[in-house]
C-alpha cells in the first residue's frame, strides 16, 4: 500500500505555512450585476477554490471536499475591474477535517487602494478512495499566534458541529 492509499495521518505533520495560499483575480463583467457589483456567489466560488487548494496541500493524498462554509458577510462592495485578493491558511485540524480561514480583499487598481471585504471559515474534509473520511497530517503549531488560531479554530469547530446538530 502506498502512502497515498494509506493516508499520511501517521506521518509527520505540516505547518500552516506549508499550505497557505494567495490568489489574485481581476473581476470581469461576467462576474457582476448590471451596476458593476460583483456577485456574492462569484466571491464564494473563489473562497471555496482557495480553501480546497490549501486543504489539498495539507493532505495531498486525499480527495478534499467542502463540509461547510461559515457565514460570510460582505462588508464592502467589490466592483468590475477590482483585483480580488484571497489569502487562505489552515487554523485547525481534527482527524479528517481542516478549518481554513479565507480573507478576501478588493484592490482598486486605478487608485492603488485595498480594503478587506470579508472573511470566511471553510471546513474541508479529506476523503479516501472509497469516499470515507481519512486522517490528515497533524498541524504543527509553533508560535503563540499559531497556537491561538488553533485553539480558536477548535472552539469554532465545536460550535459549528453543535449548530449542525452533531454531538462533539
Ligand atoms: C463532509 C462529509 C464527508 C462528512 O461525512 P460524515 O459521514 O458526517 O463523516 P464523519 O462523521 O466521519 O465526519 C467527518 C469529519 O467531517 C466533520 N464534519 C461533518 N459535518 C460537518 C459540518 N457540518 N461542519 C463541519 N465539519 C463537519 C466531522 O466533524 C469530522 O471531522 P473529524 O474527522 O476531524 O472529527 C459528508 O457530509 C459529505 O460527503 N458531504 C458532502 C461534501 C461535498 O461533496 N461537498 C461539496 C459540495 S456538495
Amino acid at each position: 500500500m502506498t502512502a497515498s492509499e494509506k493516508g499520511m495521518g501517521s506521518q509527520k505533520g505540516r505547518r500552516p505555512q506549508d499550505s497557505m495560499a494567495e490568489m489574485t483575480i481581476v473581476m470581469m463583467p461576467t462576474d457582476a450585476n448590471l451596476q458593476g457589483n460583483v456577485f456574492g456567489g462569484t466571491i464564494l466560488n473563489h473562497v471555496d477554490l482557495i480553501a480546497g487548494l490549501v486543504a489539498k496541500r495539507h493532505a495531498p493524498y486525499a480527495n478534499v471536499v467542502t463540509a461547510s462554509i461559515d457565514r460570510m458577510i460582505f462588508v464592502k462592495p467589490v466592483y468590475i475591474g477590482n483585483a480580488l485578493i484571497l489569502t487562505a491558511r489552515i487554523n485547525y485540524v481534527g482527524r479528517s477535517s481542516m478549518e481554513v480561514e479565507v480573507t478576501v480583499e478588493a484592490e482598486d487598481l486605478e487608485k492603488g487602494t485595498r480594503v478587506t471585504t470579508g472573511t470566511a471559515f471553510v471546513t474541508m474534509v479529506a476523503l479516501d478512495k472509497n469516499g470515507k473520511p481519512v486522517q490528515v497530517p497533524a498541524l504543527i503549531v509553533e508560535g503563540e499566534e499559531d497556537r491561538k488560531r488553533f485553539e480558536e479554530g477548535k472552539s469554532r469547530m465545536q460550535a459549528r458541529l453543535e449548530a449542525a446538530g452533531r454531538r462533539t
